[in-house]
């Protein structure tokens, strides 16, 4: 069995990324539509060797495509992800826009499979933030044996989470300040190349971000518990893809060390990079491949259930492309 897949921003950064992912993991693809705005439509990306031509999403009928892979920003989603869901065509959407709607499935496969069967509400399935992702991947085996009660987290995300401009903007102002040439900043709220910004989407009224908020709300709604107090802070780097994060937690009950370790060595999708002062970092491990890396393993010494941790993964692809592929797998695999 194959399907007709649509990718929505496939001439985007995390678009172009499910192009390829798409290919690598041998996705039953039987016909692929490319689609973006109109100012790319006409354009051809190769798909498995063949050249694709992207349309333009205004007026592409999605009754052609069993599948929507979506990530060409939350307004795009907000007005295609139900013309495509009524069209009969499952969305799987990387963008915010229905991430805290009651109704639409959540998903990270390793974490909460399950909660996919609702995909049926309303067709459409969202895939969660990128530093959310993460985070579920490495703290859902502690929290399956010993419950979490707190999450301190500070991230160090890479520009690729912002598209494709955004690493432009990066590689424009570093090589513009290298050469003494000024530089000037529009995507970024403040200069990026050798320098760090504690603010990621706009602010709220609490103070937080939208980015940080993602992260309490997700937590919560991916592991079916909103007892767990989250506090993030989440911070731009000049990294061009990966993100880290430094993962504070405070387990419910009381945990054995080398039991965690070991349940971090055994859980799927992540790898624990510990041993005689090693540790991996976004650009020489996460950057390019799969999976979540896990490393600073360590009690916390200011708190008897406190545990440190650092996490690393691509957020091009765990965090956006290889996620929502997964998702669809597990759908053609249990509902379709
Ligand atoms: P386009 O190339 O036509 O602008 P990134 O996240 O890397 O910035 O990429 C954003 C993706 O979303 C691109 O593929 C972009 O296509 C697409 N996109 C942005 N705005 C729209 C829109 N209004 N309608 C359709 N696609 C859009």
């Amino acid at each position: 069995q194959k399907y007709n897949v649509a990718v929505l921003g496939a001439t985007g950064l995390v678009g172009r990324q499910i192009i390829e992912t798409l290919a690598d993991r041998k996705f039953p693809v039987d016909q692929l539509f490319l689609l973006a705005s109109s100012r790319s439509a006409g354009e051809d990306i190769k798909f498995r060797g063949e050249t694709i031509e992207v349309l333009d999403v205004e007026g592409f009928d999605f009754s052609q495509a069993h599948i929507g892979l979506f990530s060409a920003g939350g307004s795009v989603s907000e007005k295609y992800a139900p013309i495509a869901a009524d069209a009969g065509c499952i969305v799987i959407d990387n963008t915010s826009h229905f991430r805290n709607d009651f109704e639409i499935p959540l998903v990270v496969p390793e974490v909460n499979a399950s909660g996919l069967a609702d995909f049926r509400n309303r067709n459409i399935i969202a895939n969660p933030n990128c530093s959310t992702i993460q985070m579920m991947l490495a703290l859902k085996p502690i929290y399956d044996a010993y419950g979490i009660d707190r999450i301190n987290v500070s991230t160090y995300q890479a520009v690729s989470g912002a598209g494709k401009e955004a690493v432009d903007e990066l590689a424009k102002q570093t090589a513009n300040l290298m050469n003494a040439r000024p530089m000037d900043n529009k995507v970024f709220p403040k200069q990026i190349a050798f320098n760090v910004i504690p603010q990621i989407d706009s602010f709220e009224d609490n103070g937080y971000t939208r980015e940080e908020m993602k992260m309490v709300n997700e937590t919560h709604k991916i592991l079916g518990d909103t007892t767990i107090a989250v506090n993030p802070t989440c911070v731009r780097v000049p990294v061009f893809f990966g993100h880290s994060e430094s993962i504070n937690i405070e387990t419910r009950m009381p945990y054995d060390f080398e039991h965690v370790k070991q349940l971090l060595k055994d859980a799927p999708g992540v790898e624990l990079i510990d041993d005689e002062g090693d540790y991996p970092t976004a650009v020489s491990d996460a950057s390019g491949n799969d999976t979540v890396y896990i490393g600073r393993l360590r009690a916390d010494i200011s708190h008897p259930h406190g545990l440190n941790m650092w996490v690393v993964s691509d957020n091009t692809r765990k965090g956006a492309a290889t996620n929502s592929i997964q998702i669809a797998e597990e759908l053609i695999a249990n509902y379709m």
